[in-house]
C-alpha cells in the first residue's frame, strides 16, 4: 500500500509541550535509500544495505524494482539484501508501477526505464499526479524514450539502444540530473549533464562506488558530469546515514522550545544537503557538531541543539538547493525569531508534494504567525521568541495537502505554541518518517 486513502485521514493536535531532551536517532536518508535499492537492483550479485529508510516512498521504489525483476528482501529492521539483474536487465513490469507519493521514485525510475526495451505505466496519488514530469520526459525523449503525457498516470516506452545526450539542466533538480545519468548507464557512449547550480550529489558518489565510470569537471563555474554507458555495476555493502531532512524537524523544535537540549545522532551532513544548519546558525541557533566522521562515504556527525534566541535574516537564494526540502521547517523557526526573515528564489517549492509556499503561509497564519506570501518566497515577522498563539478552537485545522513535510513542520510549530496546532492529516508522515510522532512524543516527555 503506497497510496493514501483520503477517507483514512488521521487528524491530530500537536503540543504545546515541555523541552526536548535526551538523544534521538533519525531514520536513514531517503535519497540514499532509494539509490541503494536502484543501484543494487542493477548490479550483478548481492548488495547489502543497513540503515535503509523503511518509509512508504522507499517501499514504492522496492516494489517497482521487484516488478522489473530484482530480488529485494528485508532481513531485519533497516537491513536489506538485493540481488540485481545487471545494467540492461530490467524486465517488462506486468502491472502499473504505483509510485504513491514519491517524486524521487518516479523520476529516477523513468530514467532507468528509458534505456531498457520495456513499456512501463506509472501511477501515483493525487499529490504526485499533479507534479510536473515534463522536466524528465523532455531529456529522456531526446534519448529516444516515448511518453504518453507529462503528468501521471503516464506510460513510458524505453528505447534500447538509446542515444547519449549532453543536457544542461533548466531547473536545479537532483531528480532530473539523476534521471538522465541513470538512462545513460545503459546507453553506449558518454552521457553528459551540465549543472549550473549544484544539487545533491548522492547519485554521482554512489554510482562511482558501484564501479561506474563517472567523472565530474568544473567548467566556467558549472558542474559537468559525464557517465560512460553500458557500465557493469559491482554489488556493494552500504550503510545509510541518518537523514538531515528528517533531523531538521527536531533541530528546529529544540531551537524554539525553551529549555531544550537535544542530541540528534548520526546525521548526514553532505554539503549539498546541509544548508539548513548553516542558516539556522546564522539566525543564532546553537548547533554543535560532535564526533564528526564518515558513514557510507558521507560526512556524518551527532548534532547537539540547544534552545536559542533566534533573529530573522535575509536568506541567500544561492543556498536554496542545499536545503530545498527544509524550507517548511525553516519558516517555523522564522516565525519564532526576533524580527523579519525574508526568503526568495524559491519557485521550486510550488511544485513539491504540495505548493509549499502557499501551504506553509496558510498553515502558519492559522497558527497565528505573521506571514506574507510572495511569488517566490515568504516574508515572516517573528514573535521574538514568544510562543505562537496556536490554532483556535473551531478555527479549522492546518491543511497538509498530502505533504509529509507540512504535517511535520506544523507539528513542530504546535510544540512552540500556546494552544497547540491542529493538523488535518498525519498519515502522509509515513512516506518519509514513520517514527516521527513516537520520537517527538518521546523527546518531549523526558
Ligand atoms: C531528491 C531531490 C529533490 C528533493 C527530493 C529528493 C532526490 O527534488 O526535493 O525530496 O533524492 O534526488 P528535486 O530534484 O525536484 O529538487
Amino acid at each position: 500500500m503506497t497510496s493514501h486513502d483520503p477517507n483514512a485521514a488521521r487528524p491530530r493536535r500537536f503540543g504545546p509541550s515541555g523541552p526536548l531532551n535526551g538523544r534521538i536517532r533519525v531514520p536513514g536518508d531517503k535519497s540514499i535509500s532509494h539509490r541503494s535499492l536502484m543501484f543494487g537492483a542493477l548490479a550483478v550479485g548481492e548488495t547489502r544495505v543497513t540503515g535503509l529508510l523503511e518509509g512508504e516512498d522507499v517501499m514504492a521504489t522496492a516494489a517497482a524494482l521487484r516488478a522489473m525483476g530484482a530480488t529485494i528482501e528485508r532481513e531485519a529492521e533497516g537491513e536489506w539484501r538485493i540481488h540485481g539483474v545487471g545494467v540492461g536487465g530490467l524486465l517488462q513490469p506486468e502491472a502499473p508501477l504505483d509510485m504513491g507519493n514519491s517524486g524521487t521514485s518516479t523520476r529516477l525510475l523513468m530514467g532507468l526505464a528509458a534505456s531498457h526495451p520495456i513499456t512501463a505505466q506509472f501511477i501515483g496519488d493525487a499529490s504526485l499526479s499533479k507534479r510536473p514530469m515534463g522536466r524528465v520526459t523532455e531529456p529522456l525523449s531526446l534519448m529516444g524514450a516515448e511518453f504518453s503525457g507529462i503528468t501521471l498516470p503516464l506510460t513510458e516506452r524505453g528505447l534500447c539502444p538509446a542515444v547519449p545526450i549532453t543536457y544542461r539542466l533548466p531547473v536545479a533538480s537532483a531528480q532530473v540530473k539523476s534521471a538522465v545519468l541513470l538512462a545513460g548507464l545503459n546507453t553506449a557512449g558518454i552521457t553528459t549533464v551540465i549543472e549550473p547550480v549544484p544539487t545533491r550529489d548522492h547519485t554521482e558518489r554512489m554510482l562511482k562506488g558501484f564501479g561506474a565510470e563517472l567523472w565530474v569537471e568544473q567548467v566556467d563555474g558549472e558542474r559537468v558530469i559525464h557517465i560512460r554507458g553500458e557500465a557493469d555495476l559491482r554489488p556493494q555493502t552500504i550503510e545509510v546515514p541518518g537523514d538531515p531532512s528528517s533531523a531538521a524537524f527536531f533541530a528546529v523544535a529544540a531551537l524554539i522550545v525553551p529549555g531544550s537540549d537535544l542530541t540528534i545522532e548520526n546525521v548526514g551532513l553532505n554539503p549539498t544537503r546541509a544548508g539548513l544548519y548553516q542558516v539556522l546558525r546564522a539566525l543564532g541557533g546553537s548547533i554543535e557538531e560532535l564526533d564528526a566522521r564518515q558513514v557510507g562515504g558521507e560526512p556524518v556527525a551527532d548534532l547537539r541543539v540547544r534552545h536559542s534566541a533566534l533573529t530573522g535574516i535575509e536568506v541567500d537564494p544561492a543556498i536554496a538547493a542545499s536545503m530545498i526540502d527544509e524550507f517548511p521547517v525553516l519558516f517555523v523557526a522564522a516565525a519564532l525569531a526576533h524580527g523579519r526573515t525574508v526568503t526568495r528564489g524559491l519557485g521550486e517549492l510550488r511544485v513539491k508534494e504540495s505548493d509549499r509556499l502557499a501551504a506553509m503561509s496558510a498553515a502558519l497564519r492559522l497558527a497565528g504567525a505573521q506571514v506574507e506570501e510572495r511569488e517566490d518566497g515568504l516574508v515572516i515577522d517573528g514573535t521574538g521568541g514568544e510562543p505562537l498563539p496556536g490554532t483556535k478552537t473551531g478555527g479549522g485545522k492546518v491543511a497538509t495537502h498530502l505533504d509529509h513535510r507540512i504535517a511535520m513542520s506544523m507539528a513542530v510549530a504546535g510544540h512552540a505554541s500556546r494552544a497547540g496546532v491542529d493538523v488535518d492529516d498525519t498519515s502522509p508522515i509515513a512516506t518519509s518518517f514513520p517514527q516521527f510522532e513516537a520520537l517527538l512524543d518521546g523527546a518531549t516527555a523526558q
